[in-house]
């Protein structure tokens, strides 16, 4: 069943659907490579992210180790997983994978927006495991996001459904073009991979007449407060400097005006199926509304082909694709440009 196409070791050269054969192993990778960059341990954590990525790709499903045979991405740790998963038909390695180390208090405290690594360990070691032990602890001081992410904390954990994204993309075009008619608004992240579901929705904004972008962000999220729908809001500034050359650090947040926001969608405002609608009972809310986590980010228009790139994602694609810039073409490729290096 392998291959007789050489597969690329680059994930922007691969084809990948979102059909993954292989779900047992990535998951399983993923689990590990996440415990890898908690432990800040760069090496294995890009070893397993790359080696998911690779076989998200392939359209067959791994059953031995004979179909590893030319495919590139593997190292021995992973190849070692692999087999242990293969030989293994109750599939406790994966089971042993995905309980691997990590505390349970970590994993529910980092589930918060806001909560980082440092903040979850922080708790943990004071001896809090719990959130209502964190809530009432007299020594916690939460931060404004931290506030937000406890008190939407049930919304933001359920997933955020394709209609509610268009649902959402539709109040924030709405809000933009009172400003701007001739603003263009699109759904990047996740969704623009055709995701069903999404932790939250992300969007570029941008305008044909250069300048016309600044200040628009200011006037959308004022209108949003307004409506009432604004939950919560963090305006990073624009940090974009012309004469530096676009940065090095691999995963660098790029310069672009945005904001992290919460907002309060109205159930009846998302159209769905009817058979949709015929499983809701199982959500036993109340409430019409639901909080979603949606992030915003202004461009210029000249560096929107850049930012759209940038911002469709996967994380492990659009790594890929500045270690194919950097290697294959000797280019640097950011979210703002692709600079020849030899010129
Ligand atoms: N991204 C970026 N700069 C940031 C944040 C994100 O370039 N400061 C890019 C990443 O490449 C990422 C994409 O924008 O792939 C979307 O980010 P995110 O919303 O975190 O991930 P999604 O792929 O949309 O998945 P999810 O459903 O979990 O949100
Ligand atoms: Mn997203
Ligand atoms: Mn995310
Ligand atoms: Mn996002």
């Amino acid at each position: 069943s392998s291959s007789v196409v050489a597969i690329s070791p680059y994930a922007c050269q691969r084809r990948t659907s979102l059909n993954n054969y292989n779900k047992l192993f990535t998951d399983a990778f993923e689990v590990l490579a996440e415990n890898y960059e908690m432990n800040e341990n760069k090496g294995p954590y890009l070893g397993f992210m790359r080696a998911a990525s690779m076989i998200k790709s392939l359209p067959y499903a791994i059953s031995s180790m004979k179909d590893l045979e030319g495919l590139p991405c593997l190292g021995d740790q992973t190849k070692a997983v692999i087999e242990q998963c293969c030989q293994d038909t109750e599939k406790s390695t994966i089971k042993s994978c995905i309980n691997f180390a990590r505390s349970q208090s970590i994993i529910l405290f980092t589930s918060v927006f806001g909560v980082g690594q440092k903040t979850a360990e922080k708790w943990f070691r004071k001896g809090l495991r719990t959130f209502e032990e964190v809530q009432v602890h007299k020594e916690t001081k939460l931060t404004k996001m931290q506030i937000a992410g406890f008190l939407y904390y049930e919304d933001l954990s359920s997933f955020v459904t394709k209609p509610e994204a268009d649902a959402i993309g539709q109040i924030i075009e709405d809000t933009v073009r009172l400003f701007m008619p001739d603003a263009l608004v699109t759904l990047t992240g996740g969704f623009r991979r055709e995701k069903k579901i999404g932790h939250d929705v992300d969007f570029l904004i941008t305008t044909p007449v250069p300048g016309n972008e600044n200040g628009l962000l200011e006037k959308v999220i004022d209108v949003l407060h307004q409506q009432g729908i604004l939950l919560y809001c963090d305006v990073v500034e624009s940090t974009f400097d012309k004469s530096r050359l676009p940065s090095r650090k691999v995963d660098a947040l790029d310069h672009f005006q945005k904001c992290f926001a919460i907002l309060k969608l109205l159930k009846q405002k998302v159209i769905t199926s009817n058979c949709e609608e015929a499983e809701e009972p199982s959500n036993t809310s109340t409430k019409e509304w639901k909080a979603i986590r949606v992030d915003l980010v202004i461009t210029p228009f000249d560096q929107y082909a850049f930012a759209l790139l940038g911002w469709t994602g996967s994380r492990q694609f659009e790594r890929d694709l500045r270690r194919f810039a950097t290697h294959e073409r000797k280019m640097m490729l950011d979210n703002h440009a692709l600079f020849d290096k030899n010129k």
